[in-house]
């Protein structure tokens, strides 16, 4: 059983008006020696990482493969030990960046729970987060406040600690590294027609509070005449930050609760769940929208090439009979997930060019 905590609350001088900065404006307080340290938002992303992420996420598939080549991998970072801090539950993230380390030969401890931690005695996250750095050269934080992760990379920068943060979702605000999955699932999966550019993409459900949709709507800057589609119920909507974000990167997107008007015509259609997890009074949330569901009949609607993806878990938003159908990639876009977690890795560590050596 929980105990009642009273955590200790600690004033950082700086915090409050670093977090106030436009995510465009600070990106260089993330980067060390020319390379990103710390992941956080989908903003430090252009077109060229994203490529390479890519790239890379497919050599490191390949070479797992073979034994001689697996051998390899694990040993590009025995030397360096990763923490996963996951205090907001997780099974795929979770178990997907605990592979990709492995694969990459890293050591890892974990904590995925603040009830076994010191927490429990009143110390403040940004304490236990101090502590993990003392040990780790890599901490991955999954956590229910959005800027968590961000605050703790400002802390430790300032205090020029070199530990690499990874933000494994925060929050309603933004999850990074599964729009990187999502991104690699949507290149392989047109890479005989063209890639992403001029492509239109359906995100359907729980466009307010899903963080998955909100990071992976901040990378279509680096594509070329994308066309987003936001299907939601009305107190589902896409929030208006990344609405102006849109607008100001002149990103064409429509906002419809048509779901049936729209997935005939477009190149990927992205499930979500609703997040009932957010709502204000959860046992009042009822309602599963199920003009927002993708049903077995609507196989026979959508393009023959339109891919449909969810980043799992799911509740009723994908009948499962739609599984069986080659177009139905969210089992290998979690697959997807693993591979370029160890290629975003094995960049932060700068063992990205060993790898692709390989392939020279
Ligand atoms: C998502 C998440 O946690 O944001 N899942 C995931 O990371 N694969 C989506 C969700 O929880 O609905």
């Amino acid at each position: 059983m929980d105990e009642p905590k009273e955590v200790t609350i600690q004033n950082y001088k700086g915090w409050e008006d670093f977090y106030k900065i436009k995510k465009s404006e600070k990106l260089d307080f993330f980067i060390r020696k020319g390379r990103m340290l710390d992941i956080l938002f989908s903003q430090q992303f252009d077109r060229d990482f994203l490529n390479n992420m890519c790239q890379l996420a497919t050599q490191i598939r390949r070479m797992a493969l073979t034994k001689m080549g697996a051998r390899k991998l694990s040993g590009l970072l025995s030397h360096k030990r990763a923490m996963l801090y996951f205090v907001q539950p997780s099974t795929r993230t979770f178990i997907s960046f605990l592979n990709a380390c492995h694969i990459l030969g890293m050591k890892i401890s974990e904590i995925r729970g603040t009830s076994t931690s010191s927490e429990v005695k009143g110390e403040s996250q940004e304490d236990t987060i101090r502590t993990f750095a003392s040990y780790v050269n890599l901490i991955i934080i999954r956590h229910p406040e959005a800027g968590f992760a961000e605050k703790t990379a400002w802390l430790l920068n300032q205090n020029k600690l070199p530990v690499a943060i990874i933000n494994g979702g925060s929050g309603p605000d933004q999850h990074p590294t599964q729009a990187l999955l999502d991104i690699y699932t949507l290149e392989r999966s047109f890479r005989n027609i063209g890639g992403m550019d001029g492509k239109k993409i359906a995100m359907v459900g729980d466009l307010k509070r899903g963080r998955t949709v909100r990071s992976l709507s901040y990378l279509m800057r680096n594509y070329k005449d994308v066309t987003l589609y936001f299907v939601a119920p009305e107190v589902f909507r896409m929030k208006d930050d990344i609405k102006s974000f849109l607008n100001k990167h002149n990103i064409e997107f429509h906002e419809t609760d048509d779901f049936a008007s729209v997935m005939q015509h477009v190149d990927a259609i992205y499930m979500t769940r609703i997040q009932k997890e957010y709502a204000e009074a959860p046992a009042e949330e009822t309602d599963v929208y199920p003009q927002f569901h993708f049903t077995k009949e609507h196989l026979s609607v959508i393009q023959s090439h339109c891919i449909i993806m969810h980043p799992l878990p799911r509740r009723y938003e994908i009948d499962v009979e739609v599984d069986k159908d080659p177009r139905a990639v969210y089992w290998k876009q979690e697959r997807n997930g693993m591979w370029m977690r160890a290629a975003l890795i094995s960049y932060l560590f700068g063992v990205d060019d060993e790898i692709a050596t390989e392939y020279r």
